[in-house]
């Protein structure tokens, strides 16, 4: 393991994801070097709301570009010595990739290519990304493995995580650059995003609207809270590999409609339901194996679905000032 105080470039850093990575990593004392173009594909505002909470922050600092824009990112290079990558920033969605393919192109493929470059013309300890958990398609052998066949995708979005893959590969083997990919799967909770289920559920059910629910509720998640993918993402980040990828999910099974009841008893309000077909793109379940990850980066994940559901409650509740219920 690599010590730290380290200077993290942390891409897509007003995201979900990439703002609690940031946050723990300043708490650690890092630099924090962040980038995101703050897109509209969701609500820019909590985008915002999230940068604001680490903004003051003396070892942080922001760019609003996009890792697609190679001038830009060779400016931010030039100008800061980054040691580490970690790669969040992507157009995120798989029902969305089938309306709006060449954000994916963008953003997923050259954006990430151009940051495999970075890292060839100013050397990093360690690249670490975000890969996804749909990377394994409708693959029937569960739970799924990452020496399992990936070769099938059923998005663009899983074929633009599976493609960065590929190309980490590449980059490693012709460059000796250290690159770990890290499939998330189904991360939830505080500042979350809004058009993942828990979020979409939750405002459904608070505003009396009715919750949309797919494949007719015979749908399974591996939940996985967010601090433990903070703390899987920093123990990849603190161990440079040559090339790996890990699983870094819960490695439990959740029927959606587990998920629907606890929101249900959590908020105590009954959900009105309106059961729909499975959509193109969505995989009916998914459950990591994740012994490698426990193995190779002591990866423990501690968060039960109803603490972490309690936990994004609160804050949902907080954050948009609703009272009583
Ligand atoms: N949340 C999950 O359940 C989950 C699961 C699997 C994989 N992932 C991956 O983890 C990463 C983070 O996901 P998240 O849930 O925080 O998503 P998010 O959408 O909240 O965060 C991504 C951030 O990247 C920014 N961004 C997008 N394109 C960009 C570009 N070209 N240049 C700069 N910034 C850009 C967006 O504005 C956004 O703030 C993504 O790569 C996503 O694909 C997430």
């Amino acid at each position: 393991m690599t010590d730290n105080y380290h200077t993290t470039l942390v891409t897509g850093v007003a995201g979900f994801i990439g703002f609690h990575l940031a946050a723990s990593l300043l708490e650690k004392s890092d630099k924090v070097i962040g980038i995101d173009n703050l897109n509209p594909y969701y609500d820019v505002s909590l985008k915002k709301a999230r940068l604001e909470r680490i903004a003051s922050h003396p070892n942080f600092t922001f760019y609003q570009e996009g890792i697609n824009d190679l001038d830009a990112l060779k400016r931010i290079f030039s100008h800061h010595r980054i040691d580490r990558i970690c790669n969040l920033a992507a157009q995120a969605g798989v029902r969305y990739s089938i309306q709006n393919p060449f954000t994916y192109q963008e953003s997923n493929i050259k954006g990430f290519l151009n940051l495999l470059e970075m890292a060839r013309q100013f050397p990093v300890s360690n690249f670490v990304f975000a890969s996804s958990s749909s990377v394994y398609g409708n693959n029937k052998k569960l739970p799924f493995a990452v020496e399992d066949s990936v070769d099938t995708p059923i998005s663009l979005y899983g074929a633009t995580k599976r493609a960065n893959e590929l190309m980490a590969y590449t980059y490693s083997h012709l460059f000796k650059i250290p690159l770990t990919g890290l499939r998330y799967f189904t991360v939830y909770g505080p500042w979350g995003r809004p058009d993942m289920a828990l979020f979409l559920f939750t405002k459904s059910i608070i505003d009396g609207k009715s919750i949309d629910i797919y494949n007719f509720g015979k749908m399974k998640r591996d939940f996985t809270y967010i601090d433990d993918i903070v703390d899987g993402t920093i123990s990849a980040l603190n161990s440079p590999f040559m090339y790996e990828i890990f699983n870094l999910g819960n490695s439990k099974v959740v029927e959606l409609m587990e998920l629907v009841k606890i929101v249900q008893e959590e908020l105590g309000i009954e959900a009105k339901k309106n059961f729909l077909p499975l959509q193109p793109g969505d995989v009916p379940e998914t459950y990591a194996n994740i012994e490698k990850t426990r193995r190779m980066l002591g990866f423990d994940p501690k968060t039960s679905l109803r603490t972490g559901i309690r936990k994004f409650l609160t804050w949902y509740r907080d954050y948009y000032k609703i009272a009583d219920l």
